[in-house]
């Protein structure tokens, strides 16, 4: 009578006693299932609430409920008690319809998952800077890890680290040529996204995002409830500043979000565009994550002539550091005084700013770096480019977006689908239309009823993604809107680079 998943949750104790003679009941017809209410869960997790009378649940071990729902509204459970009540009840309105965190896996789980020691996988799917911070210090006598020898000299772990991160502010100012007073630092520009949108955002304000693009503007809006106005880029992924000067006047938004290089595309705003967008009644907010690798300056000075400009910026690109988690920022005098206030006081770990200093301590290193990935940039693009179902798209930045647009591969996934929609649309005669100048990732399906679908077949690019991940290559795809069946690929080293290469050379 129970399945054998009820019969193992019952031997390892995860079902009570209790919640076991009530699956009893159910299942005699005791109680009445049409009468519970199933919350969505994950794969994992079961919950049910009986109205007024029980709530259990049963997990296993590490699950966590990811989105849960209730069908009663919140003043209806107060008035029924605290019996009707369920954790979502507490819960913001605007976050209960946030879409669940979708986590990338760690690497070691990764490792485990492809069945490959961590140094054998090739991570290019994250924008990381495989280099990592400087190896050795020159000065030692025996060869400590840069890191560790910094980390090592710790005097007062214990004790919670500078609010204001004045050694690292000095050394960004030295490095930046801005005075340290206009420079806010955060655990990575993450946080500082996220710190300016609780600064500036009331519920319902309106924020300008320029996809495709970085999609955390995107999320830190929802999590402060603000409304996301769309303008997207044009074709070649430059801004469209006339579309942009519409959206300002007509939604008053607070601020938009700019990023240059932009992520995923590589492509950087030009100056003039820059300038019209300042002059809008708005707050420019310019990501620059990945200016090193563009050969532009940081517009950073800019702060002090404009008092609607903020300059982000990362240790995770230029000084492979994105675990240790340190972004920092150029604010106007105006604007920084009050994120002072909101941020929370210990937010760089002592661990974090001695690594960033000790960072720019090598110029050097860092700036060898940069030179070995812009080398391998132009290098990994003319290799893309030779590969017959990849276009990829010039970069200024570590990253080069792809468009995957024919191939074997490609081929045969592209009319397995074909074929389901055209089933799905009840058979018959059928007529394919491709759209997009003949890309073979945008078909229209229409049958002899004339009903019709679009189909935008991300499977080309899933495929080839899955296929190389197999081989222990990640890299990243996208499935959603304006980048369906686009790859973006990081640069790393060249070793990277040939173990690439050869993949996808099999898969041609
Ligand atoms: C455009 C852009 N901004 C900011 C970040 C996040 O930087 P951090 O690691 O400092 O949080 C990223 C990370 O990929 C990014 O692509």
């Amino acid at each position: 009578m129970f399945d054998v998943y009820t019969t193992s949750l019952l031997s390892s104790g995860c079902l009570q006693f209790r919640n076991f003679i009530l699956l009893i009941k159910i299942f005699m017809g005791v109680i009445d299932t049409s009468s519970l209410c199933s919350l969505k869960c994950n794969t994992n997790f079961h919950q049910f609430v009986v109205p007024d009378r029980f709530f259990f649940s049963f997990e296993g071990n590490k699950r966590r409920v990811i989105a849960m729902a209730s069908s009663m509204p919140l003043d209806q459970q107060v008035n029924q008690g605290q019996q009707g009540l369920t954790g979502d009840s507490f819960i913001r309105q605007h976050l209960r319809k946030l879409s669940p965190y979708q986590p990338i896996l760690p690497f070691e789980v990764l490792s485990i998952k492809l069945g490959r020691k961590p140094e054998d996988i090739i991570k290019i799917d994250a924008n990381e800077n495989p280099y990592g911070p400087p190896p050795e210090a020159s000065n030692m006598q025996h060869h400590t890890p840069f890191l560790i020898q910094a980390l090592g000299q710790l005097k007062f772990p214990y004790i919670y680290p500078d609010p204001e991160s004045r050694r690292l502010r000095d050394a960004l100012s030295k490095d930046s040529g801005l005075e340290s007073n206009h420079i806010l630092v955060g655990c990575g520009a993450d946080e500082l996204i996220d710190l300016i949108m609780r600064c500036v955002l009331d519920p319902g304000d309106k924020i300008v995002d320029c996809p495709p693009t970085f999609t955390m503007y995107e999320f830190d809006a929802a999590v402060n409830g603000a409304h996301v106005i769309k303008v997207p880029r044009k074709s070649d992924f430059s801004l469209n500043v006339e579309l942009i000067a519409d959206a300002v006047e007509r939604e008053k938004p607070k601020c938009i979000f700019l990023t240059s290089p932009n992520n995923p595309d590589g492509s950087i705003i030009n100056e003039q565009d820059l300038f019209k967008i300042l002059e809008m009644p708005i707050l420019v907010v310019l990501d620059e994550a990945y200016i090193e690798f563009s050969g532009l300056e940081s517009k950073m000075k800019w702060v002090k002539k404009h008092d609607n400009l903020i300059v982000l910026r990362t240790f995770s690109k230029r000084a492979g550091l994105a675990g240790l988690r340190v972004g920092y920022g150029a604010f106007p005098l105006s604007i920084i005084e009050y994120l002072w206030r909101a941020k929370q006081p210990y937010n760089v770990s002592v661990a974090a700013e001695v690594a960033a200093c000790a960072a720019l301590q090598n110029a050097t290193y860092l700036e060898n770096v940069k030179e070995m990935l812009i080398q391998e940039r132009e290098r990994l693009f003319k290799l893309l480019k030779e590969i017959p179902f990849l276009n990829p798209y010039p970069s200024y930045s570590n990253f080069i977006l792809c468009e995957v647009t024919s191939g074997k591969n490609a081929k045969k996934l592209k009319n397995l689908v074909i074929e389901k929609v055209h089933q799905s649309l009840g058979g018959g005669e059928k007529s394919v239309f491709w759209g997009r100048s003949n890309s073979p990732l945008h078909v229209v399906i229409r049958n002899k009823y004339g009903l019709q679908k679009d189909v935008w077949d991300s499977n080309v690019g899933t495929g080839a993604v899955e296929d190389l991940a197999k081989m222990g290559v990640m890299i990243r795809h996208y499935d959603k809107k304006e980048l369906k069946g686009y790859v973006r690929v990081s640069v790393g080293k060249p070793e990277h680079t040939n173990a690439l290469m050869k993949c996808l050379k099999s898969l041609s």
